[in-house]
Parts: C-alpha cells; structure tokens; sequence
C-alpha cells in the first residue's frame, strides 16, 4: 500500500533535491487513478470553480463547494496528501473566520494541510491557524483570487520591484508557520531567489524548475477549453476522446447497435412461455 506523505517527509524531498509532483483533483475517480499513478500530493483546488462549475474564475467558490468535493477526493486517495484550498471569502474577513474554516477543512473532509493566497498581508492569518496545529501552504505570486487587484490573470514579479515583494511575501509565510510555498505565474529568477531565501519547500505552478510542480488536472488531460495558460503542457487530448465516445455512443442508439444481445437480461428458461 502506498505510504502517505508527511511534512517531514516533502522536506526531506526539498534537502535531497527530490522533486514532489501533485495535481489537482475534485472527484472520487479522479483521486483514485491519481493515487495508482503515484501522485505525491492531491490539491482540492478553488480552480473547481472553472474546472466543474463553469464560473469565470475563482471567486464565487464557497467553502461549502470545496468540503464537499475534498470528501470525495479523500475517499478516493487515502494514503495520499491532500490539500484543502480556503476559497476567497474563507480568511478574508478575520482571524477567527480562517481558523473556523481551517478546521472545517480538517474535521470533515480529514486534509493534511490548507492552502491560503497572499503573502505579508496574510501573515496573521496563516500564525494564527499554524498555532492551532493544523498545517498551512503559503500561494504567493499570481493569486487568482485577488486577480483584479493584480489586473487580471498575468504573470507577476516582471520587474526587481516588483520581484523583491514577492520575495517579502515568501519570507513573511515562512516566518509566520507556513511549511511550504506554492509560488504561481513568477519569472524563474524569482523563483530561484526564493529557493535561496527560505528553508522550506518552494513548489511551483508557472514559476519554472523548483521543488516540485502543480497542475490542474483538467489542463493537463486537454479537458479543458476554456483557455490555456503559457505554463500549461498538455499531455492528452481527452475533449477530442469524450467526443468521439459521446458521438459513437448517439449513433448506436440512433442505429439500433446499442444495447446488443450482451446488454441484456434473459428471463429463467420456460419464464418467457409462461409470460
Ligand atoms: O486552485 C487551484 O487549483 C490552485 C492552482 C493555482 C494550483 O491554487
């Protein structure tokens, strides 16, 4: 069986130079093919919001939609670490409000750790729910949530100014208890500089090589179609394939090829007669 992964254990990946490779999952099924597969960690991501429900970005996402769809993705990966993501509206509006979802995360839907956006300005945020026990991701750089005070989904960290902020915020997420950051949409420089700043893992998503990389699952099977960020390789085209399945199946209903003689139930022999 596969051995769940600890925080220990994905420093011991960052000192060794081990890369951790995760994706985000938001179904049972899904948790499930990427536990064989062999997938280091499993984030609950707010992106749920574009990927399944079809909203315009992240912002609409409630923490009841995120419990919900970690339950499931828990029950498909048991031996796997998960991330519960704090949806914009979970941390926002104070200290007590962030923990009482953080434990929310934790007692129904049993996460290893939450992942909240923001650097400095959520310092207290992330002291206050580490000192409760419970284990906290830093997600600094391009934060989807507070896209338009960013002027929209674009990369960040462009110029040393700018840069150097995003470096404050790593240092201010270490420094406040945060075990790990994901850094999203930066120039690989600042990445690197980051990597040199703080002593915890630096993951990355649009930030070039670190100490390991996230994806959105819908991205990487070509599902999505929406658009595609620069930073996105994908690795099938799986909307090509639901086609070509959803196609076949209406012509052999339409044609009368689908159900054949070994879709169906016979009666017990001599019932037929009888009936
Ligand atoms: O919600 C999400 O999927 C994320 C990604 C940027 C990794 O936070």
């Amino acid at each position: 069986m596969k051995k769940k992964l600890t925080r220990f254990d994905l420093q011991e990946m960052r000192d060794k130079d081990e890369k951790a490779v995760w994706l985000t999952a938001y179904d049972f099924t899904t948790a499930q093919l990427a536990e064989e597969a062999g997938m280091d960690m499993l984030l609950v991501g707010d992106s749920l919001g574009m990927a399944v429900y079809g909203y315009a970005g992240t912002v609409p996402v409630t923490m009841d939609q995120c419990i919900y769809h970690t339950e499931a993705v828990r029950r498909g990966a048991a031996n796997t670490f998960i991330i519960g993501d704090m949806p914009f509206g979970a941390y926002q509006s104070g200290i007590e409000d962030a923990c009482r979802n953080a434990v929310r995360f934790y007692k129904e839907a049993s996460v290893d750790c939450i992942k909240l956006e923001g650097g400095t300005r959520v310092a207290p945020i992330i002291k206050a729910i580490s000192d409760g026990g419970m284990l906290v991701m830093g997600h600094i750089g391009l934060t989807p949530q507070s896209s338009s005070a960013q002027g929209g989904f674009r990369a960040q960290g462009r110029t040393a100014d700018s840069a150097r902020a995003i470096i404050e915020d790593a240092r201010a997420v270490y420094e406040a208890g945060a075990f790990a950051v994901l850094v999203e949409g930066v120039p690989p420089e600042v990445t690197q500089a980051i990597i040199r700043e703080i002593p915890i893992p630096v993951y990355g998503i649009g930030a070039g090589d670190c100490h390991g990389q996230v994806m959105i699952c819908s991205d990487i099977l070509g599902l999505f179609q929406a658009f595609t960020p620069k930073f996105v390789k994908r690795y099938g085209n799986m909307a090509e394939e639901f086609s070509k399945i959803f196609k076949a199946y209406i012509d052999d209903v339409r044609t009368g090829a689908f159900p054949g003689e070994e879709h169906v139930y016979r009666m017990i022999d001599g019932e037929a007669n009888k009936l």
